[in-house]
């Protein structure tokens, strides 16, 4: 395998000028995810006033000592909901309990008592379809509301909205996918169903109670007086009604009892592929952040990233001569092999025919492949649609989504158009797709789509023989760039669910390591291509 050698001078201006930019970029983003912590100190001491722990430490307490947690949609609904913190009121996440990967769902209750939003229940859904396909058991720690009434529309008529989360936990018990819950508090009306149908439940004590309609609905149903203990808690389930499988003391005897269950019961699988130890890159990953482009006309040199971010700084680069707009090649991160697609400027034919041929090896060797996209789409022009463009980006297109093989996505830098789609998306389902900080995604650049939408606009004054003056053209296009300027942000993307979160570049390879862990899992799954035009 081949070493990258790296070019880059640490004390160069670029380097630096880069650097800083990244570094503001950084700490925006913690800025970000700080609002979390600083938000709601009143709700949470009411919470804890009631003997209850806060959901990150039933989290904590259930996770095996130094376990990572891989937080997923934790930037989800940022800036979508007045008042409400980043995170929409619920925390996914991966990570190991009594020594077996799980996913983990826990109701965020003092953000509005862990009622649904609409982003709540897209990210409920997400963590489930995540916990499917790498057959990981599901544990969920339930303490809501239940439905956001006024929310309505966007989590009660749709698939992907909150009815979904029941059809997925039936699914996947239905597939032999362990489906484990505890009633820490509050479980009401449909939401109920969440314990109901998993596998097992576990309730608590005084602090956990379940209807389908609360004291004030039966009263306004039936007329009959009831209070909440009598009608659903923790008591009578575990011994009157049967709903309830297993009755807790307290919030850390439950989760106690939730890590014997899964010891008892779930089991990790052993690794189907080889996996060899992790090297650490020849140099720093930090310096990704001083030759990361901080112009959009410039391209990043993506062989000086890689160098920095995978096992020994190895890596195998096929074809390298050819196409050189998009690099192949296989490496490991963080022990487990890989075949890398990486962005180095526009996709040509060329480049795009590399990768048919690279992924056609990915699929028969069964190694998994990394999208790192950063560009600005497929070539346009007579030349490149004489050479035949669309059929090659269109084989590009076939063979990416065909591939059976675990696909990641990472937004690197620029992702725009029909190059943000061959680069495997979050419309191609890959098994995770990420942004970083500078990542921008969009539909055109914004320059380019206020320039088409201003030419569509000059087209429509001459056919009335109007006449579009220069001044009119400039105010056109200033809020349409600047609308496309903060749709395609990496946070706009994060807060919509529409990339799992952001990464910090450093923090990468040891986050796509875990993800592989995963993946080297699972035994290897036959691709059948669709048709390839030739
Ligand atoms: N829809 C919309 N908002 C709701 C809500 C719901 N179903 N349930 C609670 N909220 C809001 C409250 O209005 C309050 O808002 P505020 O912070 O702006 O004052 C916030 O969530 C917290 O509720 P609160 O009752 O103060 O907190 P709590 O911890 O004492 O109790 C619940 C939380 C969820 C147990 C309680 O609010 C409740 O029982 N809600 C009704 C649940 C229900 O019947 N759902 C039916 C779904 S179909």
């Amino acid at each position: 395998m081949n070493i990258i050698r790296s070019r880059l001078s640490t004390t160069d201006s670029v380097f630096k000028k880069r650097q800083l930019h990244y570094q503001n970029l950084m700490s925006e983003l913690r800025e970000r995810r700080s609002q979390y912590g600083q938000w709601g100190a009143k709700q949470k001491t009411r919470h804890e006033s009631k003997g209850k722990l806060l959901p990150r430490d039933r989290i904590e307490l259930l996770l095996d000592p130094g376990s990572p947690f891989l937080e997923v949609g934790d930037l989800a609904g940022d800036g979508l909901y007045e008042g409400l913190p980043p995170g929409a009121g619920l925390i996914t996440g991966i990570g190991q309990v009594s020594g077996v990967t799980c996913m983990i769902i826990a109701n965020d209750s003092p953000v509005k008592g862990g009622t649904y939003y609409g982003m709540t229940a897209k990210k409920h859904v997400r963590a489930q379809k995540i916990a499917w396909e790498h057959r990981l058991p599901n544990i969920t720690l339930v303490d809501s509301g239940g439905a956001n009434l006024p929310e309505q529309p966007d989590i009660f008529p749709d698939v992907g909205q909150y009815g979904s989360v029941f059809n997925q936990i039936v699914r996947q018990s239905a597939e032999g996918i362990p489906q484990i819950s505890v009633v820490h508090g509050a479980c009401t009306a449909g939401g109920t169903y969440v314990p109901v149908l998993c596998d097992v439940t576990v309730i608590v004590r005084e602090q956990g109670y379940l209807h389908l309609g609360g004291p004030e609905i039966t009263f306004a149903a039936t007329g009959e007086k009831v209070d909440r203990e009598t009608l659903g808690g923790a008591e009578m389930h575990g011994s009157t009604s049967g709903v309830i499988d297993y009755l807790a003391e307290n919030d850390w005897h439950a989760l106690s009892m939730v890590r014997d269950i899964v010891k008892d019961t779930c089991r990790r699988e052993k690794y189907q592929r080889p996996v060899e130890s992790p090297v650490l890159p020849r140099y720093d990953p930090a310096e990704i952040y001083g030759i990361v482009s901080d112009d959009p006309k410039i391209p990043t040199d993506m062989r000086e990233v890689l160098a920095r971010m995978v096992d020994d700084s190895r890596f195998d680069e096929f074809k390298s001569n050819y196409g050189p707009t998009l690099l192949c090649g296989f490496a490991h991160l963080n022990g487990f092999e890989v075949g890398i697609l990486a962005n180095n400027g526009v996709l040509f034919s060329d480049s795009s025919l590399k990768a048919v041929h690279f992924i056609d090896l990915c699929c028969k060797r069964n190694i998994p492949l990394l999208f790192m996209a950063d560009n600005s789409g497929y070539m346009v022009g007579r030349e490149a649609e004489h050479r035949g463009i669309s059929k090659d980006g269109a084989k590009m297109v076939t063979a990416m989504a065909s591939a059976n093989v675990p696909k990641y996505n990472i937004i690197v830098g620029k992702s725009y158009g029909a190059g943000h789609l061959g680069m495997c998306s979050r419309p191609f389902e890959p098994r995770f797709s990420f942004g970083w900080p500078n990542g921008k995604s969009a539909l055109l650049g914004p320059e380019q789509a206020a320039m088409t939408l201003s030419m569509v606009q000059k087209q429509k004054y001459e056919r009335d023989n109007k006449i579009w003056t220069e001044e009119q053209d400039a105010a056109f296009r200033k809020p349409i760039f600047d609308e496309f300027e903060k749709f395609a942000n990496m946070s706009n993307y994060a807060a919509n669910l529409w990339i799992d979160s952001i990464l910090d570049p450093v923090e990468t390879s040891d986050t796509m390591g875990l993800l592989l862990d995963m993946a080297a899992r699972e035994p290897k799954k036959e691709t059948a291509f669709g048709v390839l035009r030739m």
